[in-house]
């Protein structure tokens, strides 16, 4: 028969080519479209990384309002979609409800699903990370039992996501500039990271042709596992339950127990076997905003930076080359802006929407992809006869 090579994770198969996003795991470095992931944070703001991964150049001025003012364009949802989220629980994971709205959202915009029209994949590009945001906070409004908040067209991207999140129709609500540069940053730093778990799952959706909306609620659902996305919201529970320096070793020594089935949340990585760059600018970016809000006192952020300090001297941190990732500090900044660890994952998702859309607009456009279609090797029963039920 055939044969095939052995691969579980995928650690050393290439599955497409790319020019989007390059990592370099050893020397901890991060590209977009060539650019330092640090020169953008510091920088640039989200919507014009969007802009550069999408469509491979940083924007001047003229095309960066042309394409913010078709993103604004879309902001909205379909009024429908209210009804929509009314059918889930109230208590229901922001997450849960995402997956099911984003999927839905094929059902409200069939006019941009012919994955065959340039046209129409540009539009449901847009559509997809104009409507996100909305998305997401529409999630978040629906579990603390508040009105949905309509975007806000006059506010920059992370700006309006604060105000759909935390504005109430009954007083006036101020977006405050330290948390939504803050929030934006954020979004930057997660806006891709090539062939991972979800934007891998984003693409062998797509490649049986299945239209985008279908394909990025694939990758949501991905997302949302502790081992990748839903790492953020673990970390920061776990930081909290650790609660106090004094209690830190018993983690790391639950961490280093095999047998113990425990994690250290928001450590180690795939691809960085050393800093994760968007770890360092987060860690920065963590101390700024808390300094800004004059809350360097929180004892989630003395815990996190102990037990980084500590688990960085331990030889079985060290000799596996784990290191804090994105999420160890991203949390203690979203915790501060007053948002639930829930949402934090569904943060996660609306950043990386761009992402996952440019490697599926990638994806299409290559005449060398075809349909996704792993081979396994086979270590069930032999060809066996069926055995009638008084037989067996
Ligand atoms: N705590 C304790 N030990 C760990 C950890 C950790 N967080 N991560 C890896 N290890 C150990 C693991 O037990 C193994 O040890 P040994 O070689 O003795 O068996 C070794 O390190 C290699 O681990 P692996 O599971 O083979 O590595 P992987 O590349 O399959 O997994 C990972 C990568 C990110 C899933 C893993 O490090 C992990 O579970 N981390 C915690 C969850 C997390 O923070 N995820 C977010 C990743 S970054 C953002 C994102 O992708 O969404």
């Amino acid at each position: 028969g055939d044969v095939f090579t052995f691969d579980p994770g995928f650690t050393s198969t290439a599955a497409c080519e790319s020019d989007i996003t390059y990592i370099d795991g050893d020397k901890g470095e991060l590209l977009y479209r060539g650019y330092p992931i640090d020169q953008l944070a510091e920088n640039s703001h989200h919507l014009e990384v969007c802009f550069l991964l999408l469509y491979g150049e940083l924007p001047t001025a003229a095309q960066m309002a042309d394409f913010e003012a078709r993103v604004t364009k879309h902001t909205m949802v379909h009024e429908q979609m209210h009804y929509f989220f009314r059918g889930f629980r109230r208590d229901s994971h922001p997450m849960a409800t995402m997956v099911g709205v984003v999927g839905a959202m094929s059902a409200f915009y069939h006019d941009s699903t012919d994955v065959n029209d340039p046209w129409q994949r540009e539009v449901a590009a847009i559509r997809l990370i104009a409507k996100l945001p909305t998305i997401a906070a529409m999630a978040f409004k629906y579990s603390v039992g508040q009105p949905f908040q309509y975007p806000r067209n006059n506010l920059d991207y992370a700006s309006n996501f604060l105000h759909m999140c935390f504005a109430v129709p009954c007083e006036e609500y101020v977006v405050n500039p330290i948390l939504s540069k803050a929030l934006d940053r954020i979004m930057m730093l997660h806006a891709d990271h090539e062939q991972n778990a979800s934007t891998s799952t984003v693409r062998l959706a797509g490649s049986s042709g299945a239209n985008p909306f279908a394909c990025i609620a694939a990758g949501i659902a991905c997302l949302w596992g502790p081992a990748h996305g839903g790492a953020n919201q673990a970390c920061l529970e776990m930081l909290r339950e650790i609660g106090t320096v004094d209690r830190i070793p018993e983690y790391i020594a639950r961490a280093k127990d095999k047998n113990s089935g425990f994690r250290l949340m928001g450590f180690g990585h795939r691809v960085y076997k050393n800093f994760d760059p968007r770890a360092k600018v987060m860690k920065e970016s963590a101390d700024e905003v808390l300094g800004l809000l004059g809350i360097e006192n929180n004892p989630t952020l003395q815990v996190a930076k102990e037990l980084e300090r500590i688990a960085l001297e331990d030889e079985f941190f060290v000799s596996r080359k784990l290191y804090p990732n994105v999420d160890f500090y991203s949390g203690i900044i979203l915790d501060a802006m007053g948002f639930p660890t829930s949402m934090f994952t569904p943060i996660f998702a609306l950043s990386r929407t761009v992402g996952w859309i440019a490697q599926w607009k990638e994806m299409i456009a290559d005449p060398t992809q075809k349909i996704g279609r792993p081979r396994q090797l086979y270590i069930g029963a032999p060809r066996r006869d069926y055995q009638d039920v008084r037989h067996r």
